[in-house]
């Protein structure tokens, strides 16, 4: 399974990308917000493109398909391998249908049914974004949307790659991997609680001192 950090701050991407685990970066609207207000958002995607290199997600703000397209086309014309992020409501699984037709990948993002999944899938999306985080907030298992998901995409062979989304802790990524999510997208902070282990640290800070123990006895 990928892993995607889900950002658009420019210190955690530089960080994802120096430490090479993560193959792309999803953002949306909210993310962006967060960081500078005045920031120039075509210089901000290009910056995280540039460093990241391999998948980027960039989300459309119009609820109309001709408004998403239209914005879709100016992101191309950015950077053509972006991926266009479309809202999962009736108006962008046309927007989708269009720009699958023009080979421009897509990724339906807001997914939280099986029902939802799948009317993207047909329309031509490139990728499903499954929200677990948001699920498990009104109480409603995202564990089981997730496995309903991916069973249906076994058993008929469906295309679109599925990636967990709003994910909140480590236990999402493990749950992501064991359902069969082709993708993960995490925020920075997760990501990086997901590489912690309190054996990890004692192991190597006994690795060290057994070293140094070595090379002082070594030299007297
Ligand atoms: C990613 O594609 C989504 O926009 C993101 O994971 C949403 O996460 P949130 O529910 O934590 O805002």
């Amino acid at each position: 399974m990928e892993l995607y950090v889900d950002t658009a701050n420019i210190n955690e991407i530089r960080e994802c990308a120096r430490l090479g685990f993560v193959s792309g970066v999803t953002t949306n609207p909210s993310l962006l917000a967060k960081e500078d207000p005045n920031v120039d958002i075509k210089k901000l995607i290009l910056e995280i493109y540039e460093l990241i290199g391999g998948h980027l997600s960039v989300e459309v703000i119009s609820t109309d398909r001709d408004g998403m397209i239209k914005e879709a086309e100016e992101i191309i014309e950015w950077f053509p391998n972006a991926t266009i992020k479309i809202p999962m409501i009736p108006e962008g699984l046309s927007a989708v249908r269009y720009l699958s037709e023009k080979n421009i990948p897509t990724n339906v993002t807001l997914i939280f049914s099986p029902t939802q999944a799948i009317a993207a899938n047909n329309a031509g999306a490139t990728y499903v974004s499954v929200f677990m985080g948001r699920l498990d907030d009104i109480g409603n298992d995202s564990l089981y949307v997730l496995y309903d998901i991916c069973e249906i995409w076994d058993i008929h062979g469906f295309e679109s790659q599925i990636i967990a989304a709003s994910i909140r802790h480590p236990m999402h990524i493990i749950e992501a991997a064991k359902a069969g999510a082709d993708i993960a997208t995490v925020p920075y902070k997760v990501l990086m609680q997901s590489l912690k282990h309190p054996l990890t640290d004692l192991g190597l800070k006994a690795f060290l001192a057994d070293y140094e123990k070595m090379l002082s006895n070594r030299n007297s």
